[in-house]
């Protein structure tokens, strides 16, 4: 008996932690060791595009060197077996969830093995350094290609999309996220309004624990595993 129909689940930077990536506002995190202000606007792109560069060069190079932790398995796993619909939204520009299989995702913040072209508006696979002379493969152009990232400002990809899911969903799994940054962090809001069960996963409490209808505290690869395998089991009872 399949409890729940339609699960869509949330996932931030705390889910990527054990498998080696930083978290952004963590003790060390990534916006301790930089200005966000000068390495994720469009601002920031205009007034020094090669320090915006150097910054998404770095943490395309550390995501190739990382794997999915049991937390991604787990996801996969939940796609590949339960019987009703699943929309993976990560605000996650790491290709993790793919590689540990999961299939269908909404990077709403962008990806960053991808990058887009402001003259042809192509976007393309791309895991190499970029710099601003790169010229683009498609229309040859150069000085035009930038991380296909939603930087701060910007609109975030696939809302309309998610926004649709929720208002159906009866279950949102909130995993490893802070709960600071909008719209992801009004997600939870839109499940309790659609009526869904709601659940948060993370090491510690968020900013909008209080709004959860269930959590469980701990590392993502031991309670998003264990979450999993619960699930499983009550829809196969
Ligand atoms: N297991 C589970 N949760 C963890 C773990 C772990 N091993 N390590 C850290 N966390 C939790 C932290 O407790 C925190 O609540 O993950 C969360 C990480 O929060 P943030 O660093 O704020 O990351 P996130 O919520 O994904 O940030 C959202 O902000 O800067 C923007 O675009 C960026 O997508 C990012 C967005």
């Amino acid at each position: 008996m399949t409890q729940f129909e339609r699960i869509i689940i949330l996932t931030g930077a705390g889910i990527s932690a054990e498998s080696g990536l930083d978290t952004f506002r963590d003790k060390g995190g990534i916006w301790e060791k930089y200005d966000l202000m000068k390495v994720a606007t469009p601002e920031a792109f205009a007034r020094d595009p090669e320090m915006v560069h150097e910054f998404y060069n770095l943490r395309r190079a550390a995501v190739k060197t990382v794997h999915p932790n049991a937390a991604h398995m787990a996801l996969a796993r939940l796609e590949r077996e339960y019987p009703g619909e699943i929309l993976l939204v990560t605000q996650n520009v790491d290709d993790l969830h793919e590689k540990a299989g999961s299939r269908n995702i909404c990077h709403m913040h962008g990806e960053l093995g991808k990058i887009r072209c402001r003259s042809c508006r192509q976007v393309m696979d791309w895991w190499d350094d970029l710099v601003t002379e790169t010229v683009c493969p498609l229309c040859t152009k150069s000085g035009q290609l930038r991380p296909h990232i939603v930087w701060f400002g910007e609109v975030p990809f696939h809302l309309n999309k998610i926004a649709q899911f929720i208002e159906n969903a009866d279950l949102f799994i909130s995993i490893g996220t802070s709960g600071q940054v909008y719209p992801a962090s009004g997600f939870i809001q839109a499940a309790t309004d659609a009526g869904a069960h709601t659940v948060e996963l993370n090491r510690e409490p968020s900013d909008g624990y209080s709004l959860f209808e269930e959590t469980c505290y701990g590392p993502a690869t031991e309670v998003v595993p264990q979450y999993v395998e619960n699930l499983l089991k009550e829809a196969h009872a």
